[in-house]
């Protein structure tokens, strides 16, 4: 069975339109998020043009600072105390990655945790390790709805995730294992990475190389997350896992497009739609 992320993110946008309607309704100021980007890379404009778009989809507001390659770190680092400081801003999102002369952590641990909406604010990534309530990650967020709305039971099975970003795997591990899950992590030193996956109940793989995973790496009826977003060398869009080879295999799968790429800008929202309403009960 296949698990198309597309339409579950179409479902929680619907909830978040309707809540937005009845916050415009109410004569209130509307959730505003705002997306810093620095430099032309194409991936990261596209990236920050979907975040727009579904902002105005769902009757966010929204605001883009697009910076010039040659920014230096000083000036952005204003421009994110600006943003913390501008009460009509609810959620920051520092587009990544940044050019090299700029430390990105640095910039990070300048956000708001409060308008974390990225969750990697190192008060909000201690909050994910101690089980306590702040902003998650968008992808391992949209991960975990997708298991969830898959109805895949978590606690005390063996879930293999390949990849241990700071974006992504880490956090998603982290994730898992708050659910109970047994969680094994691999990474680029693993050996015999495919007999470590083949005894996965369920794989999350996030590793950024085309369609690595083959049917070898997977035991039968495993649930399959592929968050890679890769162009083959058919030019085409694809994942990390072989998607004809390994479906056929196991019980449930996510394809690439459709599956976790939609959750991500749709996690975002609820994380920007959270930071809205905790700054609202706060005011
Ligand atoms: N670049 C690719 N994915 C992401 C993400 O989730 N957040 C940010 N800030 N940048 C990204």
């Amino acid at each position: 069975m296949i698990i198309y992320g597309n339409e579950i993110a179409a479902k929680i946008k619907e909830e978040i339109k309707a809540k937005v309607d009845d916050i415009a309704a109410q004569g209130k100021r509307k959730p505003c998020l705002c997306v810093i980007l620095v430099g032309d890379d194409p991936a990261s404009i596209s990236y920050v043009k979907g975040k727009e778009k579904a902002c105005a989809q769902i009757g966010f507001a929204s605001k883009m600072i697009a910076l010039p390659n040659d920014t230096k770190e000083e000036e952005l680092l204003n421009i994110v105390h600006a943003c913390n400081e501008d009460e009509s801003i609810d959620g920051i999102l520092v587009q990544l990655p940044l050019p090299k002369h700029i430390n990105a952590q640095n910039i990070i641990a300048n956000i708001d945790p409060k308008k974390d909406v990225d969750g990697l604010h190192p008060v909000n990534v201690a909050k994910l390790y101690q089980s306590r309530d702040g902003f998650v990650p968008c992808t391992p967020q949209g991960v975990m709805q997708i298991l969830k709305e898959a109805k895949v039971s978590l606690a005390g099975k063996h879930v293999v995730v390949v990849g241990r970003s700071h974006l992504v795997g880490s956090p998603v591990a982290r994730l898992l294992l708050n659910e109970n899950a047994t969680v094994t992590m691999c990474h680029s030193y693993t050996q015999d990475l495919s007999k470590i996956t083949a005894m996965a109940d369920i794989l999350v793989v996030c590793v950024g190389k085309p369609r690595m995973i083959t049917a070898e790496y997977v035991k039968d009826g495993a649930v399959v997350i592929d968050v890679g977003v890769n162009r083959g060398e058919d030019g085409k869009l694809c994942g990390d896992v072989d998607f004809a080879n390994v479906s056929e295999k196991c019980s449930l799968i996510t394809p690439v497009p459709k599956g976790v790429g939609p959750m991500t800008i749709c996690m975002l929202l609820v994380n920007t739609l959270k930071a809205y309403e905790g700054r609202m009960n706060n005011a």
